[in-house]
């Protein structure tokens, strides 16, 4: 039986553990000093918010989320982070975590809820697309250098760049 639930401190390792692996899927490590930030900031849960499903009383899955104001809309929920312990796949718990976002988005009154993923994330979208829609868009970011992660400055021919692995 999965739940949902907001994390709680005793979370606060399976957590790490869970986003680090999330973080190293999308190729980046992180210093101990980034994931306590970001704890901090979903602990506060203001800016950003974070849910973990857990299986069997074990936290097997994290997502993290925001709202943000639309120009043509009410305002709008991005799921930014989603994932679940390869141990616990296929299971339903990335299912769950969508679901409980979902709802909670609509508690705040939210127009849509969206997310992103790689083109060839093909695990991902096989589920994705059971829930909704893609919309083909494509993304383009220009790092900024505003975290350890931004990359030099834009410059030169856009062929010959590495993609940035930052998702958003
Ligand atoms: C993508 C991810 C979050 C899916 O998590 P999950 O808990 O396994 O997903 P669920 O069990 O809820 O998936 C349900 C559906 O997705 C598909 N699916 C997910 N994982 C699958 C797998 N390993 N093999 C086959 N189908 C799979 C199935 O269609 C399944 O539906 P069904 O059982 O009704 O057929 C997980 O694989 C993951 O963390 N991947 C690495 C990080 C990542 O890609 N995050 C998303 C970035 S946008």
């Amino acid at each position: 039986m999965i739940s949902t639930t907001p994390l709680g401190q005793d979370d606060r390792a399976s957590w790490e553990r869970l986003f680090a692996g999330y973080n190293a899927f999308y190729g980046r490590t992180w210093p101990a000093s980034r994931y306590e930030i970001a704890w901090r900031e979903f602990q506060r849960d203001d800016r950003v918010h974070a849910l973990g499903a857990r299986l069997d009383g074990q936290l097997v899955g994290i997502t993290h989320f925001l709202v943000h104001a639309s120009t043509t809309s009410p305002d709008v929920c991005y799921l930014q982070d989603l994932f679940t312990d390869p141990d616990a796949r296929g299971r339903g718990v990335a299912r769950a975590l969508i679901h409980s976002v979902r709802e909670w988005a609509r508690q705040q009154g939210c127009d849509r809820l969206y997310w992103h993923t790689r083109q060839d994330n093909h695990t991902a979208r096989r589920l994705y697309d059971q829930i909704t829609d893609n919309h083909d868009f494509i993304v383009y970011a220009v790092p900024l250098g505003g975290s350890d992660n931004a990359g030099a400055p834009v410059t030169g021919d856009a062929s010959t760049r590495e993609p940035d692995s930052q998702p958003f």
